[in-house]
Order: structure tokens, then sequence, then C-alpha cells
């Protein structure tokens, strides 16, 4: 039997979302083969074409199109299928119509594999990675959202330029929905070990307001872009690739990825995302930081958020 190298991803999805991350990934050298699925056969085709026209100056990568059957021994399996929200359209309405994809997609997937991580991106990614777990049965640190791992870089990024440092030097997390009720984890947001109220008070700022202004920013920013260009597609790109990259190269990095919770910071029943150590088993362990008060109060509001459109989908 021909031996494949370890780092197989199957990218569910060839769309703007699925191919700029398989893009980023062929770009960053994290995997050995990547196989677009997807419903529209000469898309997944197309892209694959496309991106192998430039392996000769990048890592060796085998990029095809596929079938679920390849996802028997994939190492993880990318969910990027689904919808976008239509101008009009309810979030309850996207949600209800991506769960019903995502379900058919998780049936195709289980039928080959129970080994695979299974990485959700699309969205709502919350409700979308709840119940992906639930369908498919397997473990909870195995079925993952990329959650609020792209509101984290977007915060980091603001505070780099707002702090004029180096984004990598920024230590900040953004916590529970990927969403309107996300939570900035303020009490622990330092940039080397400073934090930030101390910086903006040596500047004469006040952390009042920039904090007000940082996280509107943050919370507005998928929205603005979609305004602008119709789309987001290059942070998560970007994003997810990191989050691949800590699986398969069994990182062990702190990551905000989304996962169903069982008694963790006091929630269950509900996907939402918590600092999160990330391997090749996918999530390791969630990471238990001091939180304070207020940002208890604010991941609780979120959870209840969270069930209430589970509970609306399901009925
Ligand atoms: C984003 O935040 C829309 O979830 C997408 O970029």
């Amino acid at each position: 039997m021909k031996k494949k190298a370890k780092g197989k991803i199957v990218m569910v999805g060839a769309g703007f979302v699925g191919s700029t991350i398989a893009y980023t990934a062929v770009v960053s050298g994290i995997a050995s083969e990547i196989v677009f699925v997807d419903v529209n056969r000469d898309k997944a085709e197309g892209e694959a074409m496309d991106m192998s026209h430039g392996l000769a100056y990048v890592k060796q990568v085998d990029i095809r199109a596929g079938e679920y059957s390849d996802c028997k021994d994939a190492d993880i399996v990318v969910i990027t299928a689904g919808i976008n929200r239509k101008p009009g359209q309810s979030r309850l309405d996207l949600a209800k119509i991506n769960v019903k994809i995502v379900q058919d997609v998780i049936v195709n997937v289980t039928k080959y594999t129970s080994d695979a991580i299974i990485l959700v991106v699309s969205n709502p990614v919350d409700i979308l990675t709840y119940f992906a777990q639930k369908i498919s049965g397997l473990p909870r640190y195995q079925v993952i959202g990329t959650g609020t791992t792209l509101d984290t870089a977007r915060f980091k990024y603001l505070i780099g330029k707002n702090c004029e440092v180096n984004v990598r030097n920024v230590h900040a997390y953004i916590i529970g929905e990927h969403g309107d009720s996300e939570v900035p984890l303020w009490s622990t947001a330092n940039i080397a070990g400073k934090p930030l109220e101390e910086f903006w008070a040596d500047s004469g700022k006040d952390g009042a307001v920039e904090k007000s202004k940082l996280i509107e920013d943050v919370r507005d920013a998928g929205a603005e872009i979609i305004k602008k260009k119709g789309a987001t597609y290059y942070g998560i790109g970007l994003t997810t690739t990191n989050i691949l990259s800590a699986m398969l190269g069994n990182e062990n990095s702190v990551l905000t990825v989304s996962s169903v919770l069982d008694g963790e910071y006091g929630i269950k029943d509900v996907a939402l995302s918590l600092p999160s150590v990330v391997n090749v088993k996918g999530i390791d362990r969630i990471f238990n930081i001091n939180i304070s008060e207020d940002e208890q109060l604010m991941l609780n509001e979120s959870a209840t958020k969270l069930k209430e459109t589970i509970r609306q989908v399901e009925n």
C-alpha cells in the first residue's frame, strides 16, 4: 500500500472561505494533502487546479477534488459549507438552514471516519459546532468551531495599532459567542506582561474610552467588511490555518476555539469559545484562567443567548 505522509485535510465547501483557508494552508506548508469536497464539482476541481499551479514555489502538497470517502484517512475535516446571510434574513433563519446543511455533511463524514477532528467554520459557528458534535456523537474535544479565534485576532491587531506595539506582543482574548455577545477579557489583557490599563494611564489616555472604541470595532468588523466587499475570507483563512497548524504540529497552542461545554466556567450544554489548549487531539484541555465577575456575567449572558437559539432551531 502506498504510504501517505501525515497532514490530510478534507475541505468541505470550496467557496471563498474554504478555498482561502486551503490556499493559506498551502502557502504555510502545513499539510501533505488537501481534498476539496463541494456540491459543485467543477468549482472544487477548478480551485484544486489553480492552487496546484503554484506548487513549483512552495512545500509539496497533493491538492485535488474528491468525495466524502476521502475522509476515511483524513486528520482534519474542515466544514465551510453553508449559505451566507442574505440582506433582510434573520440570524435564526440562517441558523436553521445551515444546521440542515451541516447535519448532512456530518452524516456523510461519519460514514467514513470517527477519528478525524471536525473543525467547523461556517456561521453561526457556535450553533453549528453544537449540532455537529451532537449529531456526530464524537467526543466533544474532537468537534471544534473556529469560534472567537478571529475576534481574538482582530482584538490583538487593533490593540497593537492603538498602543503602537507589534500585534505579536499583545496578549488578549475574546471569549463567548462569535457574534454580538462576545466577551473581551480586559482584566487579563497585557502587552509584554504590562496591563493595558497601565499602558493607557502612562500615555495619558482614558482606558474606558479606548476600551469601548476597541470592542465596538472588533464587534462590527465582520459586518463592516461584508458591507464594503461582500464577504470576509482572508482573516478567517489565516486564523483557521493557525488552528490547523496547532493541530497538525501538535503545538499545545492556547486558542479561543469553540466547543461544547460540560461545566467549564460553570456552563454546559452549549458551544462557545474559551481559551483552549489545541494539539493533535483537537482540544487537549480548556484553560481555567481568572476572569473578573463582570466578564463571568457577560459569559453567562452569551451562553444564555446561544442556548435560546439552539432551542429555537430545535423547535
Ligand atoms: C467574520 O466575522 C462574518 O464571521 C465572519 O468575519
